[in-house]
């Protein structure tokens, strides 16, 4: 399973590089705003930015909802770097623009999905990826995992070639049930990537080789 970060904070994304085992970034126009990037060519610099951080794939995501302006800005953001993928909302118009940017050969990431039917529409249109967002189903009492559990089982049935790219991932447990499920990518906060380092028997077996060692020497 690769692994995304979910942040435009440019620091973070360098820890997780610098761990060496990150596959690429995602970015929101709501993480971008909390990072104070705004104006249209501060945040276009900023995903050159963060293309020049990390070695794989970073989603920038249009704001137009409508076809002719999702494909203005999407070609632009494609401009940019060719480790842009184009992050376009499960929308009527934002499926035209996902198929007219596969056929051109620009990649996309099929954004804010939360059902298996949008997920195979995407599929169908040519998303490089699609991303259902786990936690916000969590949050409304609804069971996001199931939702990346059925969409690999719909992809399986035809070897659609879209990648599923688990969102909203909030915390370790998603990104180890996701790996269990099959999901291709997760991509959630640097806290659930290092997370997964910890366990206090690791802690504590450490600290007890390096005392022995002391003893000894
Ligand atoms: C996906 O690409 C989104 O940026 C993201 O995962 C949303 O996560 P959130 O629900 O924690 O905001």
């Amino acid at each position: 399973m690769k692994f995304f970060i979910d942040t435009a904070n440019l620091a973070q994304i360098k820890e997780a590089q610098e761990l060496g085992v990150l596959d690429g970034v995602t970015t929101n126009p709501s993480l971008m705003a909390k990072e104070g990037i705004t104006g249209k060519d501060n945040i276009l610099k900023h995903y050159v930015d963060i293309c020049n951080i990390v070695d794989g794939d970073v989603s920038a995501e249009v704001i137009s909802t409508d076809f002719e302006s999702i494909i203005k800005e999407g070609e632009e953001l494609a401009e940019l770097h060719e480790q842009i993928v184009v992050k376009v909302p499960m929308i009527k118009d934002g499926i035209k623009a996902i198929k007219y940017f596969s056929d051109k050969g620009i990649r996309t990431n099929c954004t804010l999905v939360f059902s298996p039917g949008q997920a195979l529409l995407a599929a169908k249109a040519g998303a490089a990826y699609v991303s259902p967002f786990i936690g916000r189903l969590d949050d409304i009492s609804t069971d996001g995992l199931n939702l990346i559990a059925e969409i690999r089982h719909i992809y399986d049935n035809y070897a659609f070639e879209t990648e599923i790219l688990a969102a909203s991932v909030r915390h370790t447990m998603h990104v180890i049930d996701c790996a269990k499920i099959g999901a291709d990518v997760m991509t959630g906060p640097l806290s659930s990537i290092e997370g997964l380092l910890k366990h206090p028997l690791t802690d504590s077996g450490l600290a007890k080789f390096l005392e022995d060692y002391k003893k000894g020497n």
